[in-house]
């Protein structure tokens, strides 16, 4: 029986990949800031531990009390919309703290492990705005591209280990804590210069047309533990991910 560990699972992408992967019958370590074993059904194969991925040393207990793993996903991560001059320098560090130093943090903390029994795969979650830009998301995309650019070469020094890593890019999900969260680390919508832009941009979300599931995201990660490098999530990445080749 295979084990999976994955990062932010307290809602959207990361408790669906949870649920999935239980349901499949893999032992599943779901990790959360806050614990919270209800939000998951109960089975003795899910085991739910503590993870801020910004705190070295909640890494380095957080692995050891999970024992050897066969896939890493780094999902845990936020969202900001802001105006470049409108955001904060605090802001761009908190991004690149979670989003990507945290995924690399823990993924060094796992690699040990992987390359000494010669297998193992790190799955690294990042977003269709890598593929294709839209404004006000400068910050937070950077974060993300920085995460696909580490996971690319990442993969092929890992190769002669038989190790994998992969990225896996949702689309747009309104239906995660997606939007919530980012809403308290948004600044400058306001701005007058920006005000059509942003109004312009929710108009576009607003409009009728596909989206990701947290269940996409799930069956991508599903494949990833089988599949190469980057695979769009949902409907809308995927048609981002064709247009961009
Ligand atoms: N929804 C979208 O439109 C979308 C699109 C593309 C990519 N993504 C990416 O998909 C991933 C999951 O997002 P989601 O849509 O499922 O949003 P979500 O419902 O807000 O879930 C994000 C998860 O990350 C956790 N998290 C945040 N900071 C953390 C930290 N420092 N340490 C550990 N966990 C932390 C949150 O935990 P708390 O409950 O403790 O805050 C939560 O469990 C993120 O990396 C996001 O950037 C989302």
């Amino acid at each position: 029986m295979k084990t999976i560990l994955i990062t932010g699972c307290s809602s959207g992408f990361g408790l669906e990949i949870a649920r999935y992967f239980l349901d499949r019958d893999w032992k599943v370590v779901a990790t959360m800031r806050r614990p919270r074993e209800d939000v998951l059904p109960h089975s003795e194969h899910l085991r739910v531990l503590a993870l801020d991925v910004t705190d070295p040393e909640n890494i380095r207990q957080a692995v050891e009390a999970a024992g050897p793993i066969d896939v890493l996903v780094n999902n845990a991560g936020f969202g900001a919309a802001s105006p470049v001059e409108a955001t904060s320098m605090a802001t761009v560090r908190e991004l690149f703290e979670t989003n990507t130093f945290g995924t690399m943090a823990v993924t060094q903390a796992v690699l040990p492990q992987f390359r000494q029994r010669r297998a193992g795969v790190v799955v690294n979650v990042t977003s269709s705005v890598t593929l294709k830009s839209i404004p006000l998301l400068a910050s937070y995309t950077a974060s993300k591209a920085a995460v696909n650019a580490f996971t690319e070469s990442m993969a092929l020094e890992l190769k002669q280990f038989g190790v994998r890593a992969c990225l896996v890019l949702p689309g747009r999900s309104p239906e995660t804590r997606f939007g919530d969260n980012a809403r308290s680390h948004t600044q400058g919508l306001d701005h007058e210069a920006y005000v059509d832009l942003v109004k312009s941009l929710f108009a576009r979300f607003a409009e009728p047309g596909p989206i990701t599931h947290a269940r996409d995201v799930a069956e991508a990660v599903w494949r990833a533990a089988t599949d190469p490098l980057r695979i769009p999530a949902g409907a809308d990445a995927e048609a981002w991910a064709a247009e961009a080749h």
